[in-house]
């Protein structure tokens, strides 16, 4: 490339930005030229916003200086190293030149400055809370302390023996079904049998027995797994399991402690009812009865004429007791086992239709708790 062209070649890369169309020109006075057309143009900014213009425009990433850098492929090699020195010099000046001008440009004017720099709407963090489920086995808890029970954990993978056999549940329960229990494809033990993911959080009575402490008053709540899915069962769900053994304990204990929960979980104006069944672990069997919270025992789709059912309860069978390594002669107890999420869907105002929705893991839902 001829000085010449290359002078053209420099004015016609300027030409559309700066208005400078200089032919010949030698390089030097050409970025003279420059300086001056940005320190002409700097008399007339009055505020930050028109500088920052001005910077773009010039050491932006789009800006003149870039656009020149650009077209430094087109050269040939030696004539690069040259052309890319003076450009580094006349970048650095009209840096200089602008970075001088904002310094002694007068202290931002508030107004100004908020226009630049905040006139974007922030973003507001988002702030998260405990899972509902999370709340309500915390509710739960706090609600039976004071009665003197402890929050245990069992396993939630367990032996069928555990969950099924020292429960007074034989083989050919319905329960112990492929079809209803999610059994684990782990090697068969002879005496512990299979292994299950916990139907029900009654594994963990025996196992509270055989620690060998008497009074008992346990509390186990854990995770159970279950082959159904419906309005109002999921595959996977929480079940909170009390267990009282002591000396001369009945049904009247177990009367007042579950009405003492109601009471406190679902408001002095729920009803609860005890309805005979039959329960291989306890005997007498009760199913307890809550009436529902979305028609108040009118009846609506999510309620059996106006009740729900709880969970069940009852008086822990003597066989239970032995396989615990308690004397059946000597002590008592009462149990009980209720679904948390089924629990928390009839408390008053949750309005929740469909037991699903709480593990679908929506914002949309959750934020509503
Ligand atoms: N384990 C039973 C179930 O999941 C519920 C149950 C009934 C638990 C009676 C108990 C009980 O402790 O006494 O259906």
């Amino acid at each position: 490339m001829t000085p010449v062209n290359f002078y053209i070649y420099i004015s016609l890369a300027l030409f559309p930005i700066t208005d400078i169309f200089v032919i010949s020109m030698d390089i030097s006075e050409n970025h003279e030229n420059l300086k001056h057309e940005l320190k002409e143009k700097l008399k007339c900014v009055s505020s930050r916003q028109d500088l920052e213009k001005i910077k773009l425009e010039y050491i932006g990433k789009k800006g003149i200086l870039n656009q020149l850098f650009s077209k430094m492929t087109d050269l040939a090699a030696n004539e690069r190293k040259d052309f890319g020195a003076r450009l580094n010099v006349l970048k650095n000046e009209i840096e200089t030149i602008i970075n001088d001008f904002s310094n002694n440009f007068s202290q931002p004017n508030t107004s100004e400055y908020d226009e630049l720099y905040n006139s974007l709407p922030g973003k507001k963090p988002e702030i998260g809370h405990t899972h509902i489920i999370t709340q309500a086995i915390r509710e739960i808890v706090d609600i039976f302390k004071p009665l003197g029970f402890t929050r245990v954990r069992y396993p939630e993978v367990d032996w069928e023996y555990f969950a099924f056999e020292a429960l007074n549940m034989p083989e050919d329960h319905p329960a112990r079904d492929d079809w209803e229990t999610f059994f684990v494809d782990l090697p068969f033990d002879k005496k512990m049998g299979r292994v299950v993911l916990t139907p029900h959080t009654s594994n963990g009575q025996v196992r509270e027995m055989l620690k060998g402490k008497l009074p008992i008053r346990m509390l186990n709540i854990s995770r159970c797994g279950r082959r159904q899915i419906d309005i109002s069962h999921g595959p996977t769900f929480f079940q909170f399991e009390g267990l009282v053994v002591d000396k001369n304990i009945n049904t009247t204990h177990l009367k007042g402690v579950l009405n003492y929960f109601a009471k406190n979980f679902f408001g002095p104006d729920r009803k609860i009812r005890l309805r005979p069944y039959d329960f291989r672990f306890t005997e007498p069997s009760f199913e307890v009865d809550i009436d529902c919270g979305m028609c108040h025992g009118k009846g609506c789709k999510l309620c059996k004429g106006g009740w729900h059912e709880l969970g069940g309860a009852g008086m822990v069978h003597p066989n239970v007791l032995k396989a615990g390594g308690i004397d059946p002669e000597k002590y008592s107890g009462f149990a009980f086992g209720w679904g948390v999420e089924r629990t928390y869907m009839m408390k008053s105002g949750t309005k929740i239709d469909d037991i699903r929705h709480i593990f679908a893991n929506d914002l949309r839902f959750l934020e509503q708790f």
